[in-house]
């Protein structure tokens, strides 16, 4: 058995399978968590129930967490909040305290939907002001770490990319079904301004900051990352029709705010502070955007 244990949580979603990945290739031996997609080598636990959580971590003794498991998407939690609290900020209490009482280090993953988006760039130090009740359950569940582990990373990322098992599976390879359906004109958010991150990058990023970790109890408390690119959804759609030679002629860019669950305008995330650290990598949206979607392109 390898000497550096990780256990990752939410290891079926968008950002788990990639942590599961990086980190396996490169000398960790990872455990992954799942629950609905529990399949293969992941083992299904369910974090809502802490004493899964603590037989899990009892029997395999992590050196490291990375928490990514949660409910993300804002239109569900408006509609439910009793359950994101379980899932978003219960949860995340428990296992931090249980890492904690384990010994091992832990790295929860967070949002910038914990800011209004009114004053970017947002320094880690920054006050946060959530305008969404997703928002505010992921503000909920970095205080309960920080009380619970105050030695804890925080890691907040804005809006995900990354291979993904169906195109629905991120906010932003859903807007891929309507730049291919060229046959429909398709209102797209030119409003709110995004930074669209790579999974790959965000996972290279806990991957190092784990090793850094590792050998230095100084790296403690909350850091960002971003994409290097600043776009509306709009934007993002019109980047991927001109990528792959496509029409873009149908998509009509809306000038209006989100009219669902409220969303920051500007959240841009400065993440000088790990770039300083040397940690990171930003891959332009172009090119992690072909590599995703190269398999979803019409024959
Ligand atoms: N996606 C984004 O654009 C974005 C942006 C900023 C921050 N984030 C944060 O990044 C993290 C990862 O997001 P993601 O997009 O990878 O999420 P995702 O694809 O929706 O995956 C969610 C994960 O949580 C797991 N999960 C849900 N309920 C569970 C339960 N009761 N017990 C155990 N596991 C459970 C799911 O497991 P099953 O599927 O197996 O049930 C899945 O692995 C989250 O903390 C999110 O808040 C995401």
């Amino acid at each position: 058995m390898s000497s550096k244990r990780v256990l990752i949580t939410g290891a079926s979603g968008l950002l788990g399978r990639k942590l599961l990945s990086e980190f396996s290739e490169n000398g960790w031996d990872a455990l992954g968590l799942a629950f609905t997609r529990a399949t293969g080598k992941l083992r299904k636990v369910d974090i809502r129930d802490e004493k899964q959580v603590d037989d899990v971590i009892t029997k395999f003794q992590p050196h490291f967490v990375v928490h990514s498991a949660a409910e993300r998407r804002p239109d569900v939690v408006e509609k439910d909040e009793a359950a994101t609290e379980i899932l978003n900020v219960t949860s995340t209490a428990n296992i931090s305290r249980l890492v904690r009482e384990h010994g091992g280090s832990l790295l929860h993953i967070s949002t910038d939907y914990v800011f209004d988006g009114t004053k970017p760039p947002y320094k880690p130090s920054d006050e946060p002001n959530p305008l969404n009740k997703y928002g505010k359950s992921k503000l909920a569940a970095e205080q309960s770490v920080t009380r619970n582990f105050p030695s804890a990373i925080i890691l907040r990322v804005p809006i995900l990319y990354g291979d993904v098992e169906s195109l629905d599976e991120s906010a932003v390879t859903v807007l891929f079904k309507s730049v291919r359906d060229v046959s429909k004109e398709a209102k797209m958010s030119d409003y709110e301004v995004r930074y669209p991150t790579d999974v790959a990058d965000v996972a290279f990023v806990c991957r190092q900051l784990a090793e850094r970790r590792m050998s230095d109890s100084s790296i403690k408390g909350v850091f960002h990352w971003s994409g290097p690119d600043c776009m509306t959804k709009y934007q993002m759609a019109v980047a991927m029709a001109t990528t792959f030679g496509m029409s873009s002629g149908h998509l009509v860019p809306d000038k209006e705010p989100s009219k669902s669950a409220p969303r920051p305008y500007n959240s841009h995330l400065d993440s000088s502070d790990l770039q300083e650290m040397g940690i990171g990598r930003k891959t332009p949206f172009r090119d992690g955007i072909v590599r995703v979607l190269k398999d979803f392109v019409p024959k």
